[in-house]
């Protein structure tokens, strides 16, 4: 499953982008206005920063107009995705900017027609909002289910891209039903390491180990001629070449 990243804060972007673990990024009018950024000026950065598509949403409402607003944002960099709202006119012009050979981001996607339709029209990424359904009592990950399941009935390539995700319970469940990408604001990606066992067993570790009065167990671990492998010694290995590190070291 891609992880895209649902921001246009370039720190934050570059921070999981270092980790290997942004493979996209989604913006939208609201995400551009929190930036304070100019949209064009913020969308060049990411596009440079990230190697994967980064969908930048058109305002117009208008078939024609939403086309020629399209073009712009694609010529901002190869990985722009256009973003496009799920209307009859942003229907139309996923038809046009997809036969172009543009991706195209349809977004706003509340139900599994509205995602048979985008995917008809070419779409390369359908958005649907977990997170806003839920908002109204509606289980959005039904949603990612049967779009999924219709998906896969005929074949279609659109890619779900699960959007307005809001927790950690969110994108495993989406993982679990087989989304292609979910969308979700650093903060949530950044959480997925985290489980209050984890660190209930690091606190215990640490207190164990102040008690051994010892300071560090990496000591001369640069050194490949002189590996310590436990707290218990230095282990010597004259002109030995570590071939492995798994758990111990191997020498040829
Ligand atoms: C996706 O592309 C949208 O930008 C985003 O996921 C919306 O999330 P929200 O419902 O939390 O605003």
């Amino acid at each position: 499953m891609k992880f895209f990243v649902d921001t246009a804060e370039i720190d934050a972007i570059a921070e999981l982008n270092d980790l290997g673990m942004v493979d996209g990024v989604t913006t939208n009018p609201s995400l551009i206005l929190k930036s304070g950024r100019d949209i064009m000026e913020v969308t060049k950065e990411i596009c440079d920063l990230v190697d994967g598509p980064v969908s930048a949403e058109v305002v117009a409402l208008e078939a024609d107009a939403m086309i020629a607003e399209g073009r712009e944002l694609a010529k901002i960099a190869e990985n722009i995705t256009v973003k496009l709202p799920l209307t009859w006119d942003g229907l139309k012009a996923c038809k046009v900017l997809s036969s172009e050979g543009k991706m195209v981001n349809v977004t706003l996607c509340f139900s599994a027609n509205q995602a048979l339709l985008a995917a008809k029209a070419g779409a390369t990424f359908i958005s649907p909002f977990i997170g806003r359904l839920d908002d109204i009592h509606i289980d959005g990950l039904e949603l990612i289910e049967d779009i999924r399941t219709i998906y896969d009935n005929y074949g279609f390539e659109t890619e779900i891209l699960a959007a307005s995700i809001r927790s950690i319970n969110h994108v495993q469940d989406c993982a679990r039903i087989g989304a292609d990408v979910i969308t979700a604001p650093p903060d949530v990606i950044k959480k997925l390491a985290s489980h209050p066992l984890t660190n209930a067993g690091l606190e215990q570790f640490m207190k164990d180990w102040a008690k051994t009065g010892e300071k560090s167990c990496r000591t001369g671990f640069s050194d490949p001629s002189r590996q310590r492998i436990s707290g218990s010694g230095i282990l010597e290995i004259p002109g030995a070449r570590v071939r492995e590190w798994s758990g111990a070291l191997l020498r040829q």
